[in-house]
């Protein structure tokens, strides 16, 4: 690692949050500005995992810094998998979390089967070499938003084992058990063995 510092490629603020707080101590990130890189990456491919990749590769081959990157999609059932790869922008481009809530709720209308999933793929790139870690929070879809912690879908996602909504727990009792830092943990877990 370069310095022992990664890079982490993205551009949302919500994610940098939360993946710091699990790396706080045991890893020093930078972020996207620190090696002058714009926000924007590219988010082509047609699977999460896929642009999870693009996204480190594109940070490896323009600016050689060691980088990880982490795609996320909300997989629910009844819609045939569907927002998936197109989390971000299920209600359209420059649609807002609220604009991707609601057309889920809209879709899932009278729908009985709720089961839906967090599939989050981090994908880093070390020395050059690529490693993929996964991680899936299983739960449902409500049948109206709650809470306002997190962040996008979190408000109607309510994990397997819980009563509470993704937005409804702190921070850390997401992070606990969330696809992202069961994601992020793998990393954590590679990353450390390297060092013994
Ligand atoms: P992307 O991985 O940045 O493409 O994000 C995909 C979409 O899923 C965005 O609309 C995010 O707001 C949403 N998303 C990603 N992670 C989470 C999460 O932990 N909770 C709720 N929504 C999320």
């Amino acid at each position: 690692m370069n310095g022992n510092r990664l890079i982490f490629a993205t551009g949302n603020p919500n994610k940098i949050r939360e993946v710091h707080e699990l790396l706080e101590g045991i890893f020093e990130v930078g972020g996207l500005q620190d090696i002058g890189c714009p926000f924007d990456l590219p988010e082509t491919s047609p699977t999460i995992e896929g642009n999870a990749q693009q996204k480190a590769r594109y940070v490896f081959e323009n600016y050689g810094v060691d980088c990880f990157s982490e795609d996320t999609g909300l997989e629910i059932e009844a819609l045939n998998g569907e927002p998936g790869v197109n989390s971000a922008h299920f209600a359209g481009e420059g649609r807002n979390a609220q604009d991707n809530m609601d057309l889920v709720l809209r879709k899932m209308a009278g729908e009985a089967n709720r089961k839906a999933r967090f599939y989050t793929v981090i994908a880093l790139i070390l020395n050059g070499e690529e490693h993929l870690f996964e991680g899936i929070a299983e739960g449902t879809i409500r049948h109206v938003p709650s809470g306002i912690g997190g962040f996008g879908y979190d408000p109607i996602f309510q994990p397997n084992g819980f009563e509470h909504t993704f937005a409804e727990l702190t921070k850390q009792e997401k992070n606990e058990i969330s696809h992202r830092g069961q994601a992020v943990r793998k990393l954590v877990k590679f990353l450390t063995s390297l060092n013994h």
